[in-house]
């Protein structure tokens, strides 16, 4: 599902500058990009870049590298591997939240706009405020915890079927795409986890070697933190990685219920 809220902090004025390609160019592609500067005073605008795409590599990430190089050193957003391992380049494409550099610029049909992800605070242009999503993530305490030593020389071992359990969590890099594409998150994130934390959380409790399985249900056996996912389904319509944020979270239910039975 498409979304197509604006940044928490978006007051768009329609009008910006427009940066041509050059004249020779024969396919030229429109991007339309969300501008921000806290700096400047000014409201938030979009601008238009023409890129030229036959000097173009063929992702949208590739467009914006262009663009900063070549047209607007100001434009300013986050990328670092370039292939949909780090995360950072998480953005709203076209109404759809995604990955700059796994998403094929031909895949877009006519202009394309691109926008902050939804409903974060933006520090500037496409580059939005992860500091509550981190503190979040800090918050289910992401790492294994054990209180038995571990066997003397040895790693905790893990057998092949209990390593299973943790593919389709694993994979995750944070991207975030999918709890800012999340309605109850959008509305509740001072206090619900979101799909991203939740999967996270789960992904820990799913671990066969970690002891602190009851600790962790207690943390989030909450009116909000756990249960404002109303199974909509837009976490998992979203992620890049084909991961499924609504059954992590449906599997915590389960283990809380399983609790209390
Ligand atoms: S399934 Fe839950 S977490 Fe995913 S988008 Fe819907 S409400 Fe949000
Ligand atoms: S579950 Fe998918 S969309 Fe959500 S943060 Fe992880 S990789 Fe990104
Ligand atoms: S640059 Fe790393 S995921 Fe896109």
């Amino acid at each position: 599902m498409a979304e197509f809220s604006l940044p928490a902090n978006s007051k768009i004025k329609p009008t910006g500058k427009t940066h041509k390609a050059a004249p020779e160019a024969k396919r030229v592609k429109n991007f339309k990009i969300y501008r921000y500067d806290p700096d400047s005073g000014a409201n938030p605008h979009y601008d238009t870049f023409q890129v030229d795409l036959d000097e173009c590599g063929p992702m949208v990430l590739d467009a914006l590298i262009k663009m900063k190089s070549e047209q607007d050193s100001s434009l300013t957003f986050r990328r670092s591997c370039r292939e949909g391992i780090c995360g950072s380049c998480s953005m709203n494409i076209d109404g759809k939240n995604g990955l700059a550099c796994t998403t094929a610029i031909e895949d877009v049909k006519g202009e394309i706009r691109i926008t902050p992800l939804p409903h974060m605070e933006v520090i500037k242009d496409l580059v939005p405020d992860f500091t509550h999503f981190y503190a979040q993530y800090s918050s289910i305490k992401p790492w294994l915890q054990t209180v038995t030593p571990p066997p003397a020389g040895k790693e905790r071992l893990q057998s092949p079927a209990d390593r299973e359990k943790l593919d389709g969590l694993y994979e995750c890099i944070m991207c975030a795409c999918c709890s800012t594409a999340c309605p109850s998150y959008w509305w509740n994130s001072d206090k619900f986890l979101g799909p991203a934390i939740l999967l996270q959380a789960y992904r820990w409790l799913a671990d066969s070697r970690d002891e602190m399985t009851g600790e962790r249900l207690d943390e989030l056996e909450d009116p909000f933190r756990l249960y404002r996912c109303h199974t909509i389904m837009n976490c998992a319509n979203v992620c890049p990685k084909g991961l499924n944020p609504a059954k992590a979270i449906a599997e915590i239910k389960k283990m809380e219920l399983e609790r209390v039975l």
